[in-house]
């Protein structure tokens, strides 16, 4: 079969043929790809800097996607941690890491939006006790995560949802998204968040580094109330690695921070939300921009997606 290969970290990865995968165990298939998204983790799986890397090659990247497995239906699914990615003619798959789709679901669609979705979704249903009519702030709101999480949070019963980011024209379409304000991330960003954001409770965080260090104070000082609990969410980090949190951030008011990803969630719990996600985007609930791109195309994809559409590799 051919495959997305990557031979070494510091090089895109190339078409070209591969050994079709067999199943390692009786709980694995053999599935037909259909569409596999190329996330920012995906990326990180491929230049070996993501914190799960084992560092081996070669390796086909690619962690989800939708295909057709043996018994015929249609499947989105999850991959973890493995060097048979989705990026292929097939790849592997636990069925018990997989959702069956209605039949006519885009399978393009519904490759863009799991993983992007998922940060939100499951942070907010399974990091924290996420109450309806609480204020959410999406710091990084303009990427296809963060503009996700406008959409999530809102359809998870968001009382308010204010949408920080620094592209200005991208800001404008989160209105239509259901973002009840926006906020420039420029260089008054932190006191144009602390008037805008008011008494926010969670804030679902893309950003990190210093966007988040000069920003927080902000946050955390211009609520009514600081002995209000506000829990920020770090889901991404975009902006940088690294944050300074100044330590006055953390006694000036009930702040907790905590993480949300693979790991500080259990693997069981994400796979209990696919379903329902998995239907909400199948049946069009959320708008996602994506761009389909055959898999012989994947080393073009990869250096040259600089749209703001997720790119979807098709084999
Ligand atoms: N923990 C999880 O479960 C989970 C799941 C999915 C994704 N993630 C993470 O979430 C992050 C976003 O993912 P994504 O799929 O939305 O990626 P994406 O579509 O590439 O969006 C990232 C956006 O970040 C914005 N950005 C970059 N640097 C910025 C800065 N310094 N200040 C403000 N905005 C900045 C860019 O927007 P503009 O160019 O428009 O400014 C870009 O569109 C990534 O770190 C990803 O790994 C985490």
């Amino acid at each position: 079969m051919h495959a997305a290969v990557v031979t070494s970290f510091d090089t895109p990865p190339h078409y070209q043929r591969f050994p079709t995968p067999t199943p390692r165990a009786a709980d694995e298939v053999v599935l037909d790809v259909l569409a596999s998204g190329l996330h920012p983790r995906v990326r990180s799986q491929a230049n070996g800097s993501h914190y799960t890397s084992t560092r081996e090659l070669p390796l086909v990247p690619g962690i989800d996607g939708v295909g057709r497995a043996p018994d015929g239906s249609l499947r989105y699914f999850v991959l973890f941690d493995t060097v048979m990615g989705a990026m292929a003619e097939r790849t592997l798959v636990d069925p018990r890491r997989s959702v069956v789709l209605p039949e006519g679901s885009d399978p393009v669609s519904v490759a863009a939006a799991m993983n992007p979705a998922m940060s939100s979704w499951v942070a907010l249903r399974r990091r924290i006790d996420f109450a309806p009519g609480q204020a959410v702030l999406v710091l990084g709101a303009t990427g296809a995560a963060g503009r996700l999480a406008v959409q999530v949070a809102k359809h998870l019963g968001a009382g308010r949802v204010i949408g920080a980011g620094r592209r200005p024209d991208r800001l404008a379409t989160l209105t239509d998204l259901g973002a009840d304000a926006t906020v420039l991330l420029d260089g008054d960003a932190a006191e144009n968040l602390g008037r805008a954001a008011g008494d926010v409770d969670v804030v679902l965080d893309y950003l990190w580094g210093p966007v988040t260090a000069a920003v927080m104070p902000a946050v955390v000082t211009n609520r009514a109330d600081p002995g209000t609990p506000l829990t920020w969410i770090e889901i991404g980090s975009v902006a940088g690695r690294s944050a300074a949190i100044p330590s006055a951030a953390l006694r000036a008011a009930r702040l907790s921070i905590v993480g949300s990803g693979q790991g500080s969630v259990p693997t069981d719990d994400i796979m209990a939300e696919l379903p329902e996600l998995a239907a909400e985007i199948a049946n069009g609930t959320f708008t996602i921009d994506a761009r389909a791109v055959p898999l012989t195309d994947v080393e073009a994809a990869w250096t040259n997606s600089a749209g703001t559409e997720r790119v979807v590799i098709t084999p």
